[in-house]
C-alpha cells in the first residue's frame, strides 16, 4: 500500500486510510449497529495489508467509535496512525486538554497522532486553540496538529499562530469538488496533506444503487439533494438531476474500464493533486478490500479528465461551500 506524508508533519500514511465513524454504533445512531467482532476483523486486515490511517472523532457515536478502534487495535496500535477530532467548542485553552486527555483514555493509548480541529473555530481564537495544541504537541500527548473543513482563510489563520498543520480533511468525492475552489489550492501552497472524506458519498458512488429512490433516506441529508427531504436541514434545491446523469456516465466509464464503479471513484480522489489520504468508511472485510484495490488504482490522464468533465455539472450547481449539510447562512466553512 503507498505511503505519502502528512505535509510536513514528518509522518507518512496510507493512501486508503479507514474512516471508523460507523465503529461502536449502536442500533440508534447513525450507521446503525456495528458489531466489534465485525470491526477488529476489518482494523487487523487492514493492518496486514499495509493500512496505517485510522480516523475516528470523539464526536462519532459519542465517543464509542473511539473506544471500539483502540479496543480493536489493541497491542498493535503502534502499527497504527491514530487521528482523531476535537470539536470546535471544545476549543478553549483547558477545553483542548480536557478533551485529548478523554480521547486520550477512549482510544487507550498515551498519544493520538493526528488531533484535528473537527470544524472551523466559531467562539474560541486561533491563538488560544493552536496554542493549546502545540503545547499538547510539545508533552508528547499529540504529534501533529490537524484540521478539519478548514477553509483557505481558516488554514492560513491557523498557520499564523505558528502551529504546523499536518492536513486538513475534507469532504472530497467527484460528486463533492467544493473544496477546488478554494480550500484545496490553499493546502496545496501552504504544504498542508488534503485527506479527502466520504469518497463514495455513503455509497452512493459505489454502483450500488441504480437511483437515488433506492437510497437510505438518511444518505440524502446532503445539499446534493432536495432540501425538502426527510432530515435535510439545509432548505436548499439539490442538483439531483447533474447528480443522476453524473452516475449513470460514471457506470458507462466503469463498464468501458471493465472496473467497479466504486474503484473508479476511489481512485479518481487518490490522484487529484495534493491529496494524501483517501478516507472511506468499510462495514466488513469485503468493503475493505475492494476500497484498497480501488485507492490503488490508477487511472489514465484522459479517464481522469473524462470524469472531471462529467461532473463539472454538479460541481457548478452545488457551489463553493465546504460544509454540505448545512444552507451557505448556517454554514460552519466560514
Ligand atoms: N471530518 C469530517 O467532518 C467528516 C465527515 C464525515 C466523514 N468523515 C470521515 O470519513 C470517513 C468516511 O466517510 P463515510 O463513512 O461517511 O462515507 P463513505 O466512506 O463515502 O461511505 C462509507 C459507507 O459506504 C458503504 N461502502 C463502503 N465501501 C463500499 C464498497 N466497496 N461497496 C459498497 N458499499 C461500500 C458502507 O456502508 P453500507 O454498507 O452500510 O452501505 C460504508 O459505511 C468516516 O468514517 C469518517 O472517519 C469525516
Amino acid at each position: 500500500m503507498e505511503q505519502r506524508p502528512c505535509g510536513k508533519s514528518g509522518i507518512d500514511i496510507s493512501v486508503y486510510g479507514i474512516g471508523a465513524w460507523s465503529f461502536g454504533g449502536g442500533a440508534d445512531d447513525y450507521w446503525g449497529n456495528q458489531e466489534q467482532t465485525e470491526v477488529e476483523r476489518i482494523v487487523h486486515a487492514a493492518l496486514d495489508m499495509g493500512v496505517s490511517y485510522f480516523d475516528t472523532a470523539e464526536l462519532y457515536n459519542d465517543g464509542r467509535s473511539e473506544e471500539s478502534l483502540g479496543k480493536a487495535l489493541g497491542a498493535r496500535r503502534d502499527e497504527a496512525v491514530l487521528g482523531t477530532k476535537v470539536l470546535p467548542q471544545n476549543c478553549s485553552r483547558e477545553g483542548v486538554r480536557e478533551h485529548c486527555e478523554a480521547s486520550l483514555r477512549r482510544l487507550g493509548t498515551d498519544r493520538i497522532d493526528i488531533y484535528m480541529v473537527h470544524w472551523p473555530l466559531q467562539e474560541h481564537s486561533a491563538e488560544e486553540a493552536f496554542g493549546a495544541l502545540m503545547t499538547l504537541a510539545q508533552e508528547g500527548k499529540i504529534r501533529a496538529i490537524g484540521v478539519s473543513n478548514f477553509t483557505g482563510p481558516c488554514i492560513r489563520e491557523a498557520l499564523a499562530t505558528g502551529a504546523t498543520v499536518a492536513v486538513n480533511q475534507l469532504h472530497y468525492s467527484l460528486l463533492s469538488r467544493a473544496i477546488e475552489h478554494e480550500a484545496l489550492p490553499a493546502c496545496i501552497e501552504h504544504g498542508v496533506g488534503v485527506v479527502g472524506y466520504m469518497p463514495l458519498l455513503q455509497g452512493i458512488l459505489t454502483g450500488k444503487y441504480r437511483t437515488l429512490e433506492e437510497v437510505p433516506w438518511y444518505r440524502l441529508r446532503t445539499r446534493h439533494f432536495r432540501g425538502d427531504r426527510r432530515g435535510a436541514r439545509h432548505g436548499g434545491p439539490g442538483a439531483e438531476e447533474e447528480i443522476q446523469a453524473a452516475l449513470d456516465g460514471m457506470r458507462r466509464i466503469a463498464e468501458e474500464l471493465g472496473e467497479p464503479m466504486s474503484d473508479v471513484a476511489l481512485a479518481w480522489v487518490a490522484a487529484q493533486p495534493g491529496v494524501t489520504c483517501v478516507l472511506a468508511g468499510a462495514r466488513d472485510v469485503a468493503q475493505l478490500e475492494a476500497n484498497a484495490r480501488g485507492c490503488s488504482l490508477k487511472l489514465s490522464p484522459e479517464v481522469l479528465e473524462r470524469l472531471s468533465v462529467l461532473t463539472d455539472p454538479a460541481k457548478a450547481k452545488l457551489g463553493p461551500d465546504l460544509d454540505y449539510w448545512e444552507s451557505p447562512e448556517n454554514s460552519r466553512a466560514t
